[in-house]
């Protein structure tokens, strides 16, 4: 655990001031509360935190499961955009390995290295106090051996500042979860597409969408709570599977392309801000256009020097006339 980081245990009870519209029809309550002192720190003003939030656990996750009050989590990679999400008040983020795709440029997560994906983690861990902090384990981080899953899900939380780890698969592993969990560390489970088994699904498709193959993942979901998962997402399944698990399994499920009735929905960060030029999935809702933002703006810049019209006077740093009539006296001497 990052010692710099905030962890104060969240009083689930007492907790009923949470800014949250409820799955099942709830009312919204207001976003802006009054603050209370010692749940923040000095790397966000005052004057912009929302809630008096307390740092989220898994608990309650699951207790917000168990209210049915949607769950909310975001990717970020990096210390601003986590430390935006926190003040805007999200559950979890999750630090995922699609940075390999959206951030690093690659074609796919395989090349992400569990070193690319510490140095995010400690960004994002500098920038979220309150939000619960999941690292993805990157491709062959938890696959050769239990001993090597357990050490890697461990440097997540001693170097990179996580809370807890996630991990891509079903039955074939039971024996890291329940390692990894063995060793005090909370494991969220992902099943459907799972992007580093990019190849072996023959490209990045819906899953689950037989009767054969949905029964195995709804089996892969109770294999994975039994193992010690924390939580699970389903990704890319058809929807009315995705509520089926949810109603069967008691840890709460997270969707992304899996439709409305998951416990809570993620989405990754740069497809909801349109960031990632390359394409946007079919279930993606983009809530801002930044690619097209980034773009103006470097063409404004660029127009500014090409026409002199920055720096301008109000950007130029001042000398006094005398140190300035020094100076060449200085020069010339
Ligand atoms: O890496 C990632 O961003 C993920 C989410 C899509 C769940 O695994």
């Amino acid at each position: 655990m990052n010692a710099s980081r905030v962890s104060i245990e969240r009083d689930d009870e007492s907790n009923s001031s949470r800014p949250k519209i409820a799955r099942t029809g709830g009312t919204a309550r207001p976003r802006t509360l009054p603050l209370t002192e010692g749940t923040m720190t000095s790397a966000i003003p005052p004057q912009t935190i929302k809630t008096d939030r307390k740092k989220t656990t898994t608990h309650h996750l699951r207790n917000l499961k168990g209210r049915g009050e949607t769950i909310s989590m975001l990717t970020a990679y990096d210390y601003p955009t986590a430390l935006a999400m926190d003040k805007a008040g999200i559950d979890t983020i999750l630090v995922g390995d699609s940075l390999g795709m959206v951030v690093l440029g690659y074609e796919n997560t395989l090349p992400v290295t569990m070193d690319d994906m510490i140095h995010h983690c400690k960004a994002v861990a500098r920038g979220a106090k309150f939000a619960l902090l999941i690292g993805d384990m990157p491709f062959m981080s938890y696959q050769i051996s239990v001993e090597e899953a357990v050490r890697n899900a461990g440097r997540f939380l001693q170097e990179g500042g996580m809370d807890a780890v996630k991990l891509e698969g079903g039955r074939e592993r039971i024996e890291a979860v329940q390692a990894i969990t063995g060793a005090g560390i909370p494991v969220m489970g992902h099943l459907g597409l799972t992007p580093q088994s990019v190849h072996q699904l023959g490209g990045f498709r819906a899953q689950g969408k037989t009767a054969a193959a949905a029964k195995r993942l709804f089996d892969d979901a109770i294999i994975l709570e039994e193992a010690g998962c924390f939580s699970l997402v389903l990704e890319s399944v058809p929807e009315r599977l995705a509520q089926r698990i949810s109603q069967r399994i008691s840890i709460p499920t997270i969707g992304i392309g899996a439709g409305r009735y998951c416990d809570g929905q993620v989405l990754v960060t740069h497809d909801l801000l349109g960031l990632f030029d390359r394409f946007t999935p079919k279930f993606v809702k983009k809530y801002a256009n930044v690619h097209e933002t980034m773009q103006k703006a470097f063409t404004a810049y660029i127009d500014d020097l090409e026409h002199k019209g920055f720096p301008s006077t109000e950007h130029i740093v001042e000398m006094d006339p005398d140190e300035w009539a020094e100076f060449e006296r200085l020069i010339k001497s």
